[in-house]
């Protein structure tokens, strides 16, 4: 049963809209993948593509749109707009398509085709943006304001700096893996896209265990747009956090939240996706082949033999299948 129908008090076996089944997404053992590796520690994804729009956005984007309906900020037939790579677009067009609002979204031109498509089927409008414009920092910026300027009036979500996002992940992500692993999880391991996931439920989970881990999968130097190659292979939705000034990173990402910063390269998260989809039949993006790529590194040290890694496992493969994820160029 979802935390929605928990959280609303009563049982009810109909949901109303899509918005009363986002969370309460299952905690996945990665058996066969384990074994196969003779891991030492126990593994489990946090199974965020079940969430009804496919990823773990659904819970931010529907915490934004209540956040803002509470507050007076949105009435039927407004205009939702945010800078997104993708998920959270899909997850709030959804939403406003089943609650009368319209969307438009400012999206990277590296952007999975998959994503582009299910964004245009839900009737978002789209704005591309160059990927070049992510190796100056002061360029995003400039695009806020431009956002902010082009569209007067509007609600901008703002998934980077909304206090919703990581409140969300607080209130639902945290205690579900808190609760589903009775209190046995050691290790918590996360992508930073806005932070909202590993700052809100790494939160919660180092209230209730202090010595609990919150390790970082961050994207490898050849796995981020430079000078040389602005269109590297990435894991989509993740970026990097480690040597970036604190005021360069997102304001939803708590900078003391990680215990440890992991490097993963794109091409080591796409192989971990294909394995966990051939080994444990879990079709999951290349953030969550990034995610179990770092669990698995950790799992293998003997000083984190017997413990409890849950690695979160972001959104659906289905959304990278014409990117080449599942079918590795020769
Ligand atoms: C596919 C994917 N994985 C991981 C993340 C990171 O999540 P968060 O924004 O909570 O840091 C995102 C966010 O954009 C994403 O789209």
């Amino acid at each position: 049963m979802s935390t929605a129908f928990v959280e609303a008090g009563v049982a009810r076996a109909v949901a109303r809209d899509i918005t009363d089944v986002i969370g309460g997404t299952p905690l996945i053992e990665l058996g066969n993948y384990s074994r196969s590796r003779g891991l030492g520690a126990r593994l489990l994804g946090k199974a965020e593509f079940v969430n009804p729009v496919g990823s773990v956005k659904d819970r931010i984007a529907w915490a934004i749109v209540r956040d803002a309906e509470e507050q007076g900020l949105l009435s039927r037939g407004d205009l939702i707009v945010d800078v997104t790579s993708g998920n959270t677009g899909i997850a709030l067009a959804a939403i406003a398509a089943s609650r009368g609002y319209r969307t438009k979204f400012y999206l990277g031109d590296n952007t999975s085709p998959d994503k582009r498509r299910i964004l245009e089927a839900l009737g978002a409008e789209l704005v591309t943006i160059p990927n070049s414009l992510f190796l100056d920092p002061d360029a995003l910026v400039t695009l806020f304001e431009q956002v902010e300027a082009e569209n007067p009036g509007a609600f901008i979500a703002n998934q980077l700096g909304n206090p919703a996002n990581p409140r969300a992940h607080y209130e639902t992500t945290g205690p579900e893996i808190w609760r589903d692993t009775e209190g046995s999880v050691d290790v918590l391991v996360a992508g930073v896209g806005t932070g909202g996931t590993a700052s809100g439920a790494g939160r919660f989970l180092k209230e209730q265990k202090p010595g609990l881990r919150v390790v970082i999968a961050e994207p490898g130097d050849l796995s981020i747009p430079s000078e040389e190659e602005v269109y590297p292979d990435e894991i989509d939705g993740v970026h990097k956090v480690e040597g970036i000034e604190e005021d360069r990173l997102p304001p939803n990402y708590d900078v003391t939240i990680a215990d440890e910063i992991v490097q993963v390269e794109a091409a080591q998260a796409y192989e971990t996706s294909r394995a966990l989809l051939r080994e444990d039949g879990l079709l999951v993006g290349p953030s969550a082949g990034a995610a179990v790529w770092v669990a698995t590194r950790l799992a293998e040290r003997p000083e984190l033999a017997g413990t409890t890694i849950v690695a979160v496992l972001p959104d659906t493969g289905e959304r990278y299948l014409s990117a080449g994820v599942f079918a590795p160029r020769a």
